[in-house]
């Protein structure tokens, strides 16, 4: 017991340390900025605001940040941030509190930044319409953008021009839902009998910003990681597979590998290790 003790605070310390300053810009930018920007108040307070609250106080910080509480009129409610853990949290507090140094405030904004994100790739957690609250959207670099559906761990649309406005969604409190804008190029319906074969793992961000899904789908193992080649879509995927696996493909989406029957794909385990599923859009 003792042993296990020391080795999981061993664990903690080791996983503290490795958790730098630059980490602590790049968490902001993907967990905090859509809601906190340095200089203005958009969907929560700037981080000129949140310095003078916290600059001395990471412990509170941390605690507000895990579990936050309704304080000002008029916003809605922030979501908890516990399961980025402490240790990521403090690296946050470091960036957030220099990060508005010499700047001004400037007046609240009244409508929603996403509409036309500042950088791309942005990746947004929302409620949208037709995919429902799994939805991850992504601005690609360009023009393209896309929701990952995690409840069906699969691609659902496609859509070319502005991103996002969430503004209803913001100042209803999560009831209703964000607007996706620009023009949609693919919609897939949810697929009921998907969700049970399947589960969402989670995803991770390269250097970059773009997104690497991971789930499992009938005990496979996919990794995919969806980029603009230029005339559309990439979807690169790496799968662990132990038997043949079989996707459903829609009519704009072709593959090179493996064997195509109608709309049904079907690759051997060598295959599905590396492989790229090309969308062509209008
Ligand atoms: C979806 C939007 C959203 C995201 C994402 C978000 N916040 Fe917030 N945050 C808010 C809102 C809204 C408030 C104001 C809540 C209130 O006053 O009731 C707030 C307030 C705060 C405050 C001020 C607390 C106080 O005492 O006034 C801190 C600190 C803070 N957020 C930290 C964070 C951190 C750190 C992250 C990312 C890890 C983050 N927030 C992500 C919306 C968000």
């Amino acid at each position: 017991m003792l042993l296990r003790c020391s080795t999981l605070t061993l664990l903690f310390a080791l996983s503290a340390a490795f958790v730098s300053a630059q980490d602590g810009k790049l968490l902001y930018e993907q967990n905090c900025a859509a809601c906190h920007l340095p200089n203005q108040m958009v969907v929560g307070p700037s981080l000129i605001e949140i310095t003078k609250l916290y600059q001395k106080k990471p412990q509170e910080f941390v605690a507000w940040s895990i579990q936050p509480v309704k304080k000002r009129a008029g916003v809605i409610e922030m979501p908890s941030m516990a399961h980025l853990g402490e240790a990521n949290l403090r690296a946050v507090h470091g960036y957030m509190i220099t990060a508005s140094q010499g700047l001004r405030e400037k007046p609240a904004a009244k409508k929603d930044l996403l509409v036309r994100p500042a950088r791309r790739p942005e990746i947004q957690r929302m409620f949208l319409p037709n995919v429902g609250p799994a939805a991850i959207a992504v601005a690609l670099p360009g023009d393209l953008n896309y929701c990952f559906d995690a409840g069906d761990c699969r691609l659902r649309t496609i859509w070319r021009g502005d991103f996002l406005d969430c503004w209803d969604y913001y100042k209803s409190n999560g009831k209703a839902f964000a607007i996706l804008l620009g023009q949609t190029l693919m919609s897939l319906p949810a697929d009921e009998s998907l969700q049970k074969r399947v589960k969402f793992l989670g995803y991770t961000v390269d250097a970059a910003g773009l997104p690497t899904f991971e789930y499992e789908r009938d005990g496979a193992r996919f990794r995919e990681t969806i980029v603009a080649d230029g005339k559309g879509l990439a979807r690169r995927f790496e799968v662990t597979a132990t038997k043949p696996i079989t996707l459903t493909l829609d009519a704009a989406t072709t593959c090179e590998s493996g064997v195509t029957v109608k709309d049904q794909l079907t690759l051997t385990p060598a295959e599905a290790r590396s492989f790229t599923l090309t969308v062509r859009l209008p």
